[in-house]
C-alpha cells in the first residue's frame, strides 16, 4: 500500500492507494487561510502537521490491516510558499502563500535583474519564493538573519515525517532560486537574493526515496518504521502524474482556487516574457509549461460568499448547456494575474451591468470571465511551441457540464471527463512513491484516466464567444490604467 499525501490551500489530503494505484480510501483535514492584510495570504506550518496527522491517523482508524502493510508515501502541495527555519528547525514566521502578493516591488526588482529569466525560465512571479524572502529581508531583517534553511510547502511535511530537509526539482522550479534547464540550484540565482545554497535543501527528482519515517512519528501515526518517503512533487506536476501528463501533447485544465493550464514538454523551452510557467516536471527528464490564473473557483466562491448562495448552486442555476454569451464581462482579477499580465496590482471588475441584471447573470458573467482568462493562457502556451489539441479538465470546476462545454468552446478544443474517481495531485503523489519504492517506471505507473465523456466545442457558438473573449481581452487595458 501506498499514500499521496497533498498540502492544498483548504485542506490536505491522504489517499491510500494499492500497489497498482488504484484508490482505496482517503481521509481528509481542512485548513484556512488568514489574510492580515490586503494582498497577504498566510498559514501557520504547525497547522499543516495538524492537518496531516489527523488525516493520516484517520486513515490508520479506519484501514488499520491495509496501513500496516503501507510501503511508502508520496508529498504534494501548493507551491511558492516561504516555511523560514531558523539553525534549530523551528518555524520563524507565518508561512507566505503562493498567492501572496506583497511582494510585488521586491519581485519587480529581481524580475530586471540582467540573467534572471534566462537561468530561472521564468519571471520573477510576487507570489514566487525569492521575492517573498527578499521582502522579509526588507521588513522583518531580524527573522531574515535567522534563516538556515528556506523549505516549500510539502517538504516542510517531510521534514516532519522524516527529518531530512529535502526537496524536489518540480517544486523547488517555482523558487525563482533553481536553474531548471539544469535541474540545480543556482548560487547567482541565491545571490541575487543575499541568500547561500547551504540554505537550500538537497535536490532530488520526484521520485527518489529520500528516507524513512522518523520512529517517533511512525509510532504516533501507528505506522510501519519501514514506511519510505519520496520527494514528491508541487501540486501542478503531482496533478500531471495523477492524469498521466507525460509527454508532448498530454495536457489538463484544473479549475480549483488558482486556474491552470498545463502542457507537459519533452524539452526545456522557455518563454517568460509570455508570463508562462516553465517548470521541472516531478519525474526525471522532463518540464512542464503552464499558464496559471489566481481566482478561478475562487472568483466563483466570491460570488457565492457575498450572494449567500452555494457554487454549486450558482452553477446549477445555469443549467448543462450554454447559449450565446452574456452581455455581462467579468474580470477575474480578485487577487491580480500571473498569465498573461504579469500584474499583482489590477484588481477584477464587472462591465456591462444592467438594471434589469440577476444573480444569474453574474454567476455567468463569472465563468465566462474564468474561461477567457485561460483562453489567455492558450495563447501564451502556443507562443511556447506546445501543441495541445486536446485537455483533460479536473478540479472542483469540473463538476459543472456547463463549465466544462464553455471551455471546450472558447478554448475550441475537446475537453475530456474523466470517471468517477481520484485523478489529482494526491495520486499523482501515490504514483511517485509507487516507482520510487518498486523502481517501476514512471510510463508504467503514471497511466490516463479513462474517459468518461470528451465535451465538443459548441461549432456554432465559437463565433460569439470569440467576440465576446475580444470584448473581455480589451477591458484590460482600461482596469490597469485605473489608480
Ligand atoms: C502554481 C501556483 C498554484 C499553486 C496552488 O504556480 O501558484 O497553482 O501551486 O495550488
Amino acid at each position: 500500500m501506498f499514500i499521496g499525501l497533498d498540502l492544498g490551500t483548504s485542506g490536505v489530503r491522504a489517499l491510500l492507494v494499492d500497489g497498482k494505484g488504484r484508490a482505496v480510501h482517503s481521509a481528509e483535514a481542512a485548513l484556512s487561510v488568514s489574510h492580515p492584510h490586503p494582498g497577504w495570504s498566510e498559514q501557520d506550518p504547525a497547522d499543516w502537521i495538524a492537518a496531516a496527522r489527523t488525516a493520516l491517523r484517520r486513515l490508520a482508524a479506519d484501514r488499520p490491516d491495509d496501513m500496516a502493510r503501507l510501503r511508502g508515501i508520496g508529498l504534494s502541495g501548493h507551491m511558492h510558499g516561504a516555511t523560514l527555519l531558523d539553525r534549530h528547525g523551528d518555524v520563524l514566521r507565518p508561512c507566505m502563500l503562493w498567492n501572496d502578493t506583497r511582494s510585488s516591488e521586491q519581485a519587480r526588482r529581481l524580475d530586471a535583474l540582467a540573467g534572471l529569466r534566462e537561468l530561472s525560465g521564468n519571471i520573477v512571479f510576487p507570489g514566487f519564493t525569492a521575492p517573498k524572502v527578499a521582502w522579509v529581508a526588507e521588513h522583518e531583517p531580524e527573522i531574515f538573519a535567522r534563516v538556515a534553511k528556506v523549505l516549500l510547502p510539502k517538504d516542510y511535511l517531510t521534514y516532519w515525517l522524516t527529518g531530512q530537509m529535502v526537496s524536489d526539482m518540480s517544486d523547488s522550479a517555482g523558487t525563482s532560486w533553481l536553474d531548471v534547464g539544469a535541474r540545480a540550484w543556482s548560487p547567482e540565482l541565491l545571490a541575487a537574493t543575499g541568500m547561500r545554497p547551504d540554505q537550500m535543501p538537497a535536490l532530488h527528482e520526484g521520485s527518489d526515496v529520500i528516507g524513512r519515517l522518523a520512529s517517533g512519528v511512525a509510532r504516533d501515526l501507528g505506522l510501519p518504521g519501514t514506511v519510505q518517503v519520496v520527494a514528491g512533487g508541487g501540486d501542478n506536476a503531482a496533478s500531471a502524474c495523477g492524469v498521466g501528463a507525460l509527454a508532448e501533447g498530454d495536457g489538463f485544465i484544473s479549475l480549483g482556487t488558482s486556474g491552470v493550464l498545463l502542457a507537459a514538454r519533452d524539452g526545456f523551452a522557455p518563454r517568460a516574457e509570455s508570463a508562462v510557467h516553465t517548470f521541472c516536471h516531478a519525474i526525471p527528464g522532463a518540464w512542464y509549461q503552464m499558464g496559471v490564473i489566481l481566482a478561478a473557483t475562487d472568483s466563483l466562491n466570491w460570488l457565492s460568499r457575498i450572494s449567500g448562495a452555494s457554487p454549486a448552486d450558482l452553477t446549477g442555476e445555469l443549467g448543462q448547456a450554454i447559449t450565446t454569451p452574456g452581455r455581462v464581462r467579468f474580470l477575474p482579477y480578485l487577487s491580480g494575474e500571473r498569465t498573461p499580465h504579469n500584474d499583482s496590482d489590477v484588481r477584477g471588475a464587472f462591465i456591462g451591468l444592467d438594471i434589469a441584471s440577476g444573480r444569474i447573470d453574474l454567476t455567468r458573467a463569472v465563468v465566462e470571465g474564468v474561461s477567457f482568462a485561460l483562453r489567455d493562457s492558450l495563447a501564451a502556451l502556443r507562443l511556447t511551441g506546445a501543441d495541445l489539441s486536446r485537455v483533460l479538465a479536473i478540479g472542483g470546476g469540473a463538476r459543472s457540464r456547463y463549465w466544462v462545454e464553455l471551455l471546450a468552446t472558447v478554448l475550441n478544443m475537446p475537453v475530456d471527463l474523466t470517471q468517477k474517481g481520484e485523478f489529482g495531485a494526491a495520486l499523482g503523489a501515490a504514483r511517485l512513491a509507487i516507482c520510487g519504492v518498486t523502481g517501476a517506471a514512471p510510463a508504467d505507473v503514471m497511466t490516463k484516466p479513462a474517459i468518461a465523456e470528451t465535451i465538443l466545442p459548441r461549432a456554432e457558438l465559437c463565433a460569439a464567444y470569440e467576440r465576446a473573449y475580444a470584448a473581455y481581452a480589451a477591458s484590460y487595458p482600461t482596469l490597469k490604467a485605473m489608480p
